[in-house]
């Protein structure tokens, strides 16, 4: 039987997804790993469908880490053009649905056209405010933490800022999206239990729903169902148990 979404009495405001299992999937079938993420790109349109029909307001999709560059050229070339191919074949969807696109990580890493691609998304989405989709491209969480950390010590030299005000808030301040609120709800494809350097800050008192299935094969249902568990789950942030 389905997931009643009725019967959820919580709907996280943000849900981060690492995207895993599209090469195992491909090789299942005989297929190419390019033919994995390419049936992959058909989960991230299904999600994005679901996340608005549910009330999740950010979906944030881990799409390449900076570890991917590692992967063979032709993988990463056809990564690439996928997104240019996916830009293009569902902007209008974003547009139907007011969603925004935004991007993390090393926007400048990218190649030319795939920025360009992006950047006419990022500007004709901006104006919307119900629905965010964030991809993760060439992000590393360190990378991240890292970058953040920088721009803090150039403002301590300019004084601008003063070391022993430093906190936590200033750390968040500084991260990618420093507006977005912390997903509550990590969901991780084709059962790999590790971040893999996906927002190990945000992710701090998140909940993690992990599940067999390969990405390719995530659709509506499987979000629902881990909208489902994320309810069951008591969080208590270092309090006591509430029920
Ligand atoms: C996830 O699937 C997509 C990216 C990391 C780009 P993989 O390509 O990692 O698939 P597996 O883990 O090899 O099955
Ligand atoms: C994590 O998946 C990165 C993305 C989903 C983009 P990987 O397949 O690259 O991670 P590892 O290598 O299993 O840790
Ligand atoms: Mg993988």
């Amino acid at each position: 039987m389905g997931v009643d979404l009725q019967s959820l009495e919580k709907i996280p405001r943000h849900v981060a997804l690492i995207m895993d299992g599209n090469g195992r999937w491909a090789k299942e079938r005989g297929l190419s790993r390019i033919e994995g993420h390419k049936e992959g790109a058909q989960s991230v349109r299904a999600v994005l469908r679901a996340a608005a029909k549910a009330g999740v307001e950010f979906i944030t999709v881990y799409a390449f880490s900076t570890e991917n560059w590692k992967r063979p050229v032709l993988e990463v070339d056809g990564l690439m053009k996928l997104l240019v191919s996916s830009l293009n074949a569902y902007e209008q969807e974003l547009h139907d649905n007011q969603i925004r696109l935004r991007v993390m990580g090393q926007f400048s890493r990218l190649p030319l056209l795939v920025r360009k691609r992006l950047q006419k998304t990022l500007d004709a989405t901006a104006h919307y405010t119900q629905h965010t989709f964030i991809i993760a491209l060439s992000y590393g969480s360190r990378m991240e933490i890292a970058d953040a950390t920088r721009q803090i010590a150039e403002k301590v030299k300019t004084g601008e800022l003063k070391s022993k005000d430093i906190n936590e808030q200033t750390i968040a301040d500084h991260l990618y999206l420093p507006d977005v609120p912390d997903p509550e709800l990590m969901i991780r494809t084709s059962g790999e239990l590790r971040l893999s350097n996906f927002l190990l800050w945000q992710l701090s008192y998140s909940e993690f729903h992990i599940t067999d299935t390969y990405w390719p094969e995530f659709r509506e249902e499987h979000f629902f169902q881990a909208l489902e568990a994320y309810n069951a789950r008591d969080r208590r942030y270092g309090g006591i148990q509430k029920r």
